[in-house]
């Protein structure tokens, strides 16, 4: 990590010490955060990060600002397109409404440890739900929307809460999507029993209240109006402020466990250092709270540092049109933006020559950061052209919380190499291996890791699974594997090219191909299949699926639509399975190993040489005669 061109001192100085003083350099972030008890040190191997410390997250991101007098700076912004209104609270008001949610769900019983699955979309209510679960020392498990009641169901037989939140419904574009009918089949389909559903009723759809299992949360908060807001309860770093559950490689999604300690300190390390936030600013990430994004950068990270948030309830085009991004950022003043390549990809198709961002301007903002999946080169310079702005590839993954590789903008650093997701943020050291767990020269492509223990904030165990936790991320002694490949590049950039297993990236969506193939392996008169990850011009990838038909089955497309059907029922919309080609054989090795990637490179019209391990020769020439009926095939 020597000086290099616009590589800052401060940046280079950061990194270093975070590696090589870790205990001051964390200990010295970690005041930042308001302890009731300070850690007695900040990595332990029995304890993780700050060991010994005692804290409440939602005091740090409510009661400390009220507190130092700044009561009436704005916390949250809700701005909703969809339904045409913006509503705006205080730190105050959010105080109000956070204790009004704690106090409902301590009447239910809610208590520290307890965890409570919340299953709504992009409202305040939704922050006011997750906030008070950190007040209580509860700890909650969001569930995007866009999630199937299958998908639903396994999280809460794995998280077993004691209570579900829940909206009547959510607001995708024009459409209205009830979600109390997904919670009432997903509590059909689980094994645990919850107590109690709170039912958030909102004005476009309401939804059933199942008595006496489901409680209005307007009855509930009037019937608990008079109860004292509860303190917020004190919880050791280490103890969990949430799960949030991921795709794994098999169909049962992975819990990640966030402990509070760690991810307060890192957060609020993050908005200073990375992107360039102090109190009283406003940060908007363009994610949902069902993703980490959503829970690390629109609820947890802007309110850790008293900053003003913004929960954006819109898609960036259609609500109305490919100017939303621009219009929200002059609106409210957002000074640092965060979305999704796959969101610029979809506003560039809208406004190819900037248009409406050039009529509607860009307000004070001063960076665009871009997450979620790989930035293509191409996106990146549309955006940088468009908006003079320096857009920043920033590279993380749910396990961690927080972003790994950055510019670290904040720290003066501006370099910024388009395809490269930038360098380490203080804390990670990364190294890319071969198959053997080696070292590889920079320049060679291989497995990229991060000595452990990894930078505070980032995970150490799997919900319930610690075992998973060590056979899937451990493999290379000391190592952190991401399940990304890359390469570091002469001049030390990270470049994040793809995964190493089946996960895909839908429009930054992360989505297991293994756990689509083991419902369309399930899907009556199909006899094989494989699914794989395909290029797409807007959502950077989209699953596409191969299917051998039982011997006899004549109707291919009645398989075809029960195919897609069954990854929708199963898995959920945000799956966008929406193309199965139906084939009488896939290519496969004579030791009967599908080739995925001959696959891959037929659908995306790539050039391909036939493996020479391939059992028939004959089948690539006719799966291209299947996939383009229109190329002319030898
Ligand atoms: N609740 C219910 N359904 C949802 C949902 C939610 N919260 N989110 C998405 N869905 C549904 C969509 O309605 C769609 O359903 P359809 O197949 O019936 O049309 C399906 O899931 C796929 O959604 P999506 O992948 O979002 O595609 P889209 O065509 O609706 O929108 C984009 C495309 C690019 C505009 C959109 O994906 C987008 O804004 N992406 C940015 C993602 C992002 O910020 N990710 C966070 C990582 S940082
Ligand atoms: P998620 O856990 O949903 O945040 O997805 C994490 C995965 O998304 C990573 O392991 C990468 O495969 C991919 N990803 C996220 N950000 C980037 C990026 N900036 N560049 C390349 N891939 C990314």
């Amino acid at each position: 990590m020597e000086g290099k061109i616009g590589m800052s001192d401060a940046y280079r100085r950061a990194w270093q010490r975070s590696i090589e003083d870790r205990e001051g350099f964390w200990s010295e972030a970690a005041e930042a955060v308001d302890w009731f008890a300070p850690p007695a040190q900040a990595w332990n191997d029995e304890t993780g990060w700050f060991g010994g410390g005692v804290l409440n997250t939602c005091y740090n991101m409510v009661d400390r600002h009220i507190a130092a007098g700044r009561g009436d700076s704005l916390a949250l912004i809700h701005d909703s397109p969809v339904t045409d209104s913006v509503r705006h609270y205080t730190y105050a008001e959010l105080g109000e409404e956070v204790g009004r949610v704690a106090a409902m769900l301590a009447a239910l019983g809610i208590a520290k440890g307890d965890r409570v699955v919340i299953y709504m979309p992009m409202i305040p209510e939704t922050v006011f739900a997750m906030l008070a679960c950190a007040r209580l020392g509860a700890v909650h498990s969001v569930v995007f929307g866009g999630f199937a009641p299958l998908e639903l169901a396994k999280r809460i037989d794995d998280a077993t809460p004691r209570v579900l939140l829940a909206a009547s419904c959510g607001i995708e574009g024009s459409r209205t999507i009830g979600y109390k009918p997904m919670v009432d089949e997903a509590l059909r389909l689980s094994t645990h029993q919850i107590e109690r559903v709170v039912l958030f009723q909102r004005d476009r759809q309401q939804g059933e209240i199942v008595a006496p299992r489901d409680i209005d949360w307007a009855d509930l908060r009037a019937a608990t109006a008079t109860d004292p807001i509860p303190a917020p309860v004190p919880v050791k770093s280490e103890d969990p402020l949430y799960i949030l559950y991921t795709s794994g490689t098999t169909g049962t999604p992975k819990g990640v466990v966030r402990e509070n300690g760690g991810h307060a300190v890192a957060l609020t390390w993050s908005m200073a250092n990375i992107y360039d936030i102090a109190p009283g600013d406003v940060f908007w990430a363009a994610s949902d709270v069902g993703w980490v994004v959503g829970h690390s950068y629109i609820v947890y990270a802007p309110l850790l540092v008293g900053a003003t948030t913004v929960l954006f309830e819109g898609k960036p085009v259609g609500t109305p049109d490919a100017g939303t991004f621009w219009r929200t950022i002059v609106r409210h003043g957002v000074k640092t933006f965060f979305t999704a390549p796959t969101a610029i990809r979809a506003v560039r198709k809208e406004d190819p020559d900037g248009e409406l961002m050039r009529s509607i301007g860009i307000g004070d903002c001063r960076a665009i950061f871009l997450a979620g999946e790989r930035a293509d080169p191409e996106t990146i310079a549309w955006a940088e052209e468009q908006s003079g702005l320096p857009v920043i590839d920033h590279w993380w993954q749910t396990e961690l919380g927080w972003p790994a590789l950055a510019t670290c903008f904040a720290l003066g650093d501006t370099r910024r190499r388009r395809g490269s997701a930038g360098f380490p943020v203080p804390g990670y050291d990364f190294a890319v291996l071969d198959e053997m767990g080696h070292p590889v020269p920079n320049g060679d492509s291989g497995a990229v890791v991060m000595r452990e223990p990894l930078a505070p904030g980032a995970f150490r165990t799997l919900w319930n699974n610690h075992k998973g936790y060590q056979k899937n991320f451990l493999a290379f002694p000391g190592w952190y594997e991401t399940g990304d490949a890359g390469y570091i590049d002469a001049d030390g950039f990270v470049h994040i090219m793809g995964r190493t297993d089946d996960i895909i990236n839908v429009a930054g969506h992360r989505l297991s191909t293994g756990q689509m193939e083991q419902i369309v392996a399930a899907t009556p008169g199909v006899a094989e299949c494989a699914v794989i990850g395909a290029d797409d011009a807007i959502k950077g990838m989209i699953p596409v699926a191969f299917v051998v038909p039982r011997a006899g089955l004549a109707d291919e497309a009645a398989l075809h639509a029960a195919v897609i059907a069954a990854v929708r029922r199963e898995l959920g919309a945000v799956a966008a399975l929406k193309t199965a080609y139906v084939v009488q054989q896939l290519p496969k090795t004579r030791s009967g190993k599908i080739l995925r990637n001959l696959l891959r490179k037929i659908v995306n019209g790539e050039e391909f040489t036939t493996p020479a391990t391939i059992d028939d020769p004959a089948v690539p020439a006719l799966l291209v005669a299947a996939v383009h009926p229109t190329v002319a095939v030898d």
